[in-house]
This record gives structure tokens, sequence and C-alpha cells, in this order.
């Protein structure tokens, strides 16, 4: 097929790419900076060829119809994420309009595959039980959440009047080659460089190549809308720290807060932000989701599509040698990972 992506010099929109070229597919890509196509995937031995590569933006109709003249298929992977309070009305402006161009352009053309990345968070509210994808849609208290929810309406609004538009739903994401340090991986960058916090809940995340193969088998499902869940096994915090400190032969520093305690710092922040905004995510919203996330299954996901989600353990050793790799964390920072693997 020939696929018209966006967000593709993303974190999981490149690896979406790279999924998709490698199960034979051909793709153009919709790109705000084109110079950053080859930096994203030169290192990989992906060639794009010039004309695949359409500078515009997703709120742009003009770029969107030039962009997918010509394909047979859609992938959007673009949203802005931006947590501070001065880009609210960007972010739900920019990722409203992106679904209702992108998305909503395929429909009208009639394209017989259209995936779409959701996130699990939208079923999230306080107190919950464990996620489900019939549960009902929350609303969202930050300007990111509120237009994930409003995507997720809108999709779903398109799905029951028969668009074949295929949805996953990814927990946090984690894995190697981030083009940006997109959220999930800035937190374990955290952990690792300053301090991690123990407390209630814990972490869910999906290895980033595991969604990337979850995007394939959704763009090559023959017919009809589909929605599916990209989550591994929950750990609590104790136990993800606990995995840290496997992959690296270190101890990795963590310190006990109570939920509520850690809620009620993430309200101050929200109060800072009132007058020195910043992008970091300390806010009442994150710290719900970081000491109060229900968890979620994505068996299903694996049964019907034949898609496994990996070991944390392989994702987070994977992602911590990245990280040092590429320059953002040091040698003694990973420990054992910044060692070269023993030679057969
Ligand atoms: N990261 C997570 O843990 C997580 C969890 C659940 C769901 N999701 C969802 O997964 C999707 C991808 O997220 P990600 O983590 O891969 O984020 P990311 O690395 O920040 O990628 C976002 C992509 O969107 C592009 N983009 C933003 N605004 C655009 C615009 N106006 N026009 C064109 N492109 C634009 C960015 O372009 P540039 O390359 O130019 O920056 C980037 O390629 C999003 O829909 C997000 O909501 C993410």
């Amino acid at each position: 097929m020939r696929v018209m992506v966006t967000g593709g010099t993303g974190f999981a929109g490149s690896h979406s790419v790279r999924a998709f070229v490698s199960a034979g597919h051909s793709v153009r890509l919709l790109v705000r900076d084109p110079a950053k196509v080859r930096r994203v995937f030169d290192p990989h031995g992906i060639g794009i060829p010039e004309a695949d590569v359409i500078a515009g933006d997703i709120t742009d109709a003009d770029s969107v119809e030039r962009a997918m003249a010509g394909c047979d298929a859609v992938f959007h992977g673009a949203a802005l994420v931006e947590m501070k309070r001065k880009m609210a009305a960007k972010v739900l402006a920019t990722n409203r309009r992106g679904v209702e161009l992108v998305v909503g352009g395929a429909v009208k053309r009639g394209l017989p595959s259209i995936v779409y990345v959701s996130s699990m968070s939208v079923f999230f509210v306080p107190g919950c039980g464990p996620l489900h994808l019939d549960m009902p849609i929350a609303p969202g208290t930050t300007a990111y959440a509120q237009s994930k929810a409003e995507a997720e309406h809108t999709i779903r609004r398109w799905q029951a009047e028969g668009a074949p538009i295929r949805a996953s739903y990814p927990t946090g994401i984690i894995g190697p080659d981030d083009p940006g340090l997109s959220e999930a991986n800035q937190a374990v960058y955290t952990f690792l460089k300053q301090t991690g916090v123990n407390t209630s809940s814990g972490f869910q995340i999906v290895d980033v190549r595991d969604l990337a193969a979850l995007h394939v088998a959704l763009l090559e499902l023959p017919s009809g809308p589909h929605r599916y869940a990209a989550a591994g096994p929950m750990h609590t915090w104790p136990e993800t720290y606990r995995i840290l400190d496997d992959v690296t032969g270190k101890w990795i520093w963590r310190f006990p807060m109570p939920g509520p305690l850690f809620r009620a710092l993430g309200t101050v922040g929200d109060w800072i932000k009132h007058v020195y905004d910043f992008s970091f995510p300390l806010s009442r919203d994150a710290m719900e989701f970081a000491t109060r996330w229900p968890g979620t299954s994505a068996e299903r996901t694996t049964r019907e599509l034949g898609i496994p989600f990996r070991d944390a353990h392989a994702t987070y050793a994977d992602t911590l040698r990245w990280l040092y790799e590429a320059g953002h964390l040091s040698a003694r920072q990973v420990g054992k990972l910044a060692a070269p693997p023993a030679r057969a």
C-alpha cells in the first residue's frame, strides 16, 4: 500500500514508518521540517524519495491534500503534545484540525485503511477500575487530554458510520531511537538522571516497536473499523525500579512518597504554572496518572492479531542503552548497559 503518514518524524510515527517500509509498503510523509526526515531515517538505511516528503502542517488543508493525493491508506500519528498553559489553545486547535483534515479527509476520499493513534488515557478518570476500550470517554483535564478525548468522539462517530478507521490505544510509549524525548521516555530519563519516586499504583509501558508492529497489522486488516489496546504488563512502581536496577546492575535512586502527597504537589505545580509556565509534567493531571493508573490488558490484541508485547526488562534495557549511546545519559548512569556486548 502507499501510506500517507503524519507524525513520521516523531517517536511512534518514525518507528511505524520503519515497520511499514519493512512490511513492503511505501510512504508519503507530511512533515513540518523536511530536513529532519534524513536525520531520522538515514541511520536506519531508509531513504525516502524527496517527492514523498511533503512540507506542510496537519492544520493546512492544502498540504494535507497534496500529501494524500495518490495514497491508498493513511496513518495519523501527529499530535501537538505540549503541557505549557500558554499553549493550551494551540494544542486544542491543532489536534482538532489535524483529525478533521487528515482522518476526515481520508474518510471523505473513501480510503480503505485509516490508522489513528489514540491513547489508553482517554478512558482514565481518577479512581476508575482497570481500563478497557468500551469504557466511557473521559473529558480530560488538560488541553492535550481534552484534544485526545474530542478526537476520540469524532473517530467513534465516523467508525459508527462504517469508516475503516483502525485506532490503537497505547499506554506510555517507551523505546530506543526517539527523535525528541517524548513524554514517557522523558520520565525514564529523569529517573536515571535525577531520581524516581516510589508511590502508589505503577507504570504501564508499551514498547514502541510492538506498537509499530500493531500499526502494520491495523493497516493491513482487510476491512472495517477496529480498536485495539497496545500495552505491556502493568508494573507497580517498586517493580519498575527493580527492573531498572536489574538491567543497569545499579541502585536507581527513588524516594517514597504517598500518592496523596504526590497529587498535592501536582496541584502546587498547577498554581506555579500560573506564574511561571513550564513544560515539565508536574501537574495534578500527571500526578493522578502516576499514582492512580489502574492498568489495562492488551490480551485481545495478541490473541486476535498475533502481536506480542515484550517484557519490560528488554524494553528498558534497549531504551537506556540508546539513551547512553545518544549522549542523553552517562556511562555511570546506565551502569552495565554502557559495556559493549560480549563477543560470541
Ligand atoms: N508518547 C506517549 O507515551 C503516548 C502515549 C499514548 C498516545 N500517544 C499518542 O501517540 C502519537 C504520537 O506521539 P509521540 O509520543 O510519538 O509524539 P512525538 O514524538 O512528539 O511526535 C509527534 C509528531 O507530530 C508532529 N506534529 C506536531 N504538530 C504537527 C503539526 N501541526 N503538523 C504536522 N506535524 C505535527 C511532530 O512533528 P515534528 O517531528 O516536526 O516535531 C511529530 O512528528 C500522538 O497522537 C500521541 O497523542 C503518545
